[in-house]
């Protein structure tokens, strides 16, 4: 690995000496930098998510200085560049829709600026996927610093995770066991303060990820957001990040194979969030590298589920972090892991978690005492070719082998409109089938999957059926939900052939879903499927309709993964 040097840095070619670098060089000046502050010096860009539409990342316009301190005490010039921010909550039809979005803007802000370095500020959901890609697709030095997750609560005296767990109080309040105040004192509960859920959500999932791949320091994805050390690491990501420049790491340089299969090994250890076999997959993707679905589920049957946090287990993120957290589990779990995997730190995983304690064995648990034997499995059947998945860990363990009659919602809409009403053809026997919720149909894959319990069966106490979609659900969601069918009906996949009453089976050991219905009536019902009107005729929902690929592919943009190299971008002066 070939070091840089200050002529061969980047950002020479924008930064250098003479008449031809005047016009950056002097709005550097007028930006109240003197010469010495930049010309020669790593210039380090921190991406920052931070946005007052996303409260998780409240505190990342304070992170950033942390990381700017870091910056200049290791004699780099730090610059911060607002990226789209993706708040989960408020940004519709779906984040989802988005995170290609920060993905390619990242890699462009990071490609047109002067930027040697790259610190990537994010936590809310698609932030951690968006800023990774981008960083990959770019392949400067990067580091990722996850935002940290919110406080924690309680509810009637019990421990409360933030996120969609709180949404397990709904069937009360649906069926009015729930006084009106009560919800509201949960509304204020949900996040408690700056921070991603406190859950083993997406957020806590892929920011671990980002860990496990390599591309966080040590321990940064197991910190509450408003713990000052969140700070401490800005910083030390600061100084670290100028010397992976000298160095020129690259994530090129630590992205491998066997780092996303440890990726995806922590990944079902954690409990984690069904979004991450999108995501992994769109940034194994992206790094070139070999992962696929089929990768998942057999990683699922390897290893089991070692951290005790809701939603799979009992506990939220700050009783993880207590217990040791990430670089915790991973020591018990490290005969699973590839430990020569390089990392941004300069050292490799094994050097990294060395030492790391487990502070409470019931919280991190070690392999021959799992919460659960299984966190993720891939289901495939003639309702999904190319595969869908469920998280048994999170679902009822009865439901997971079950055969039931179809009730069929055709979109979000029609499930809106429908799902409590008295007359619907439902019960605790049936199948739930929403359909038109995926990459093209949501548009953008909403969070639509954990369909909601039908009034009249939460009326009798049901709290469970079995649920089938085309759509993601929330990491902090629970239920027997199978998710992401792919290839998904809006483009004609067989969950569009669905007709209400049809027999449904879902075998989850055999790794199984089957709609039970004859060959020859499924392809008459083909023969009469007509294909629906775009939703989009301009603008980004036409070039990400135009462009994205299927779950099992990760939802990118067949373009943006590709390893084709993109130039550099031409710096002339004006002289
Ligand atoms: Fe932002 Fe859950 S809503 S992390």
């Amino acid at each position: 690995m070939a070091g840089k040097t200050p002529e061969t840095l980047r950002s020479r070619r924008w930064y250098g000496e003479g008449p031809g670098s005047t016009e950056h060089t002097s709005h550097a000046l007028q930006a109240g930098y003197a010469r010495e502050e930049f010309q020669g010096r790593p210039v380090i860009g921190i991406v920052n998510t931070w946005s007052d539409m996303n409260p998780c990342h409240a505190h990342l316009r304070d992170r950033a200085e942390a990381v700017k301190r870091g910056v200049w005490q290791a004699g780099g010039f730090p610059v911060e560049l607002p990226a789209m921010s993706l708040g989960e909550g408020y940004v519709k039809p779906s984040a989802m829709l988005y995170r290609n979005f920060l993905a390619m803007e990242t890699e462009e802000l990071l490609r047109c600026h002067p930027i040697d370095g790259a610190i990537l500020l994010g936590g809310c959901d698609k932030t951690t996927p968006g800023l990774l890609m981008g960083a990959i697709s770019m392949d400067i030095p990067a580091i990722y610093c996850p935002a940290g997750f919110t406080m924690g609560a309680t509810f009637r005296g019990e421990r409360f995770g933030s996120g969609t767990g709180p949404f397990r109080y709904a069937p009360d309040l649906i069926a009015g066991r729930l006084p009106m105040e009560d919800w509201e004192a949960i509304e204020q509960k949900i996040w408690s303060s700056p921070g991603t859920c406190n859950v083993m959500g997406t957020a806590s999932t892929m920011t671990a990820l980002a860990e496990v791949l390599g591309m966080s320091l040590t321990g940064a994805s197991s910190v509450p957001a408003m713990d000052s050390r969140g700070h401490q690491l800005g910083a030390a990501a600061g100084r670290r990040i100028v010397q992976m420049v000298w160095d020129d790491l690259k994530p090129s340089d630590i992205i491998s194979d066997a780092s996303v299969f440890n990726a995806a090994k922590a990944c079902v250890a954690l409990g984690g969030s069904t979004n991450a076999a999108i995501h992994l997959i769109a940034l194994a993707r992206r790094a070139g590298t070999s992962f696929t679905l089929d990768d998942f589920n057999d990683i699922g049957r390897q290893v089991p589920v070692l951290a005790n946090v809701q939603p799979s287990g009992e506990y939220i993120m700050h009783e993880f972090a207590d217990a040791g957290g990430l670089p915790a589990l991973l020591t018990q779990m490290a005969s699973k892991l590839d430990l020569d995997c390089a990392t941004v730190t300069g050292a490799t995983l094994g050097e990294n978690i060395r030492g790391a304690k487990v502070g409470d064995a019931n919280i991190v648990r070690p392999l021959d005492n799992p919460v659960a034997t299984e966190a993720l499995a891939v289901l495939k059947g003639n309702l999904a070719p190319n595969g869908c998945v469920i998280k048994p860990s999170a679902a009822t363990a009865e439901l997971l082998q079950h055969r039931g009659p179809a009730v069929v919602f055709n979109d979000a809409d029609d499930l809106a409109a429908r799902i409590h009403d008295p007359d619907l053809d439902v019960d605790a026997n049936s199948v739930l089938v929403l359909r038109n919720v995926g990459p093209l149909g949501g548009p953008g894959m909403a969070e639509n999957g954990m369909i909601p319990i039908p009034r009249k069966l939460a009326e009798q106490g049901i709290r469970d059926v079995v649920r089938i979609s085309d759509a993601r659900m929330s990491g902090t969601s629970f239920g027997t939900c199978a998710l992401h069918i792919s290839p998904e009906s809006w483009i004609g996949g067989p969950l569009a052939l669905v007709e209400d009453g049809d027999e449904i089976e879902l075998d989850v050991a055999g790794r199984a879903i089957t709609l039970c219905v004859e060959d020859a009536v499924l392809e008459q019902r083909r023969q009469a499927w007509q294909a629906p009107e775009p939703h989009y005729k301009r603008g980004w929902g036409m070039l990400f309709s135009d462009n994205v690929n299927q779950a099992h592919e990760g939802c990118d943009f067949d373009m943006l993964a590709s390893r084709e190299p993109t130039p550099e971008p031409p710096v002339h002066g004006k002289i």
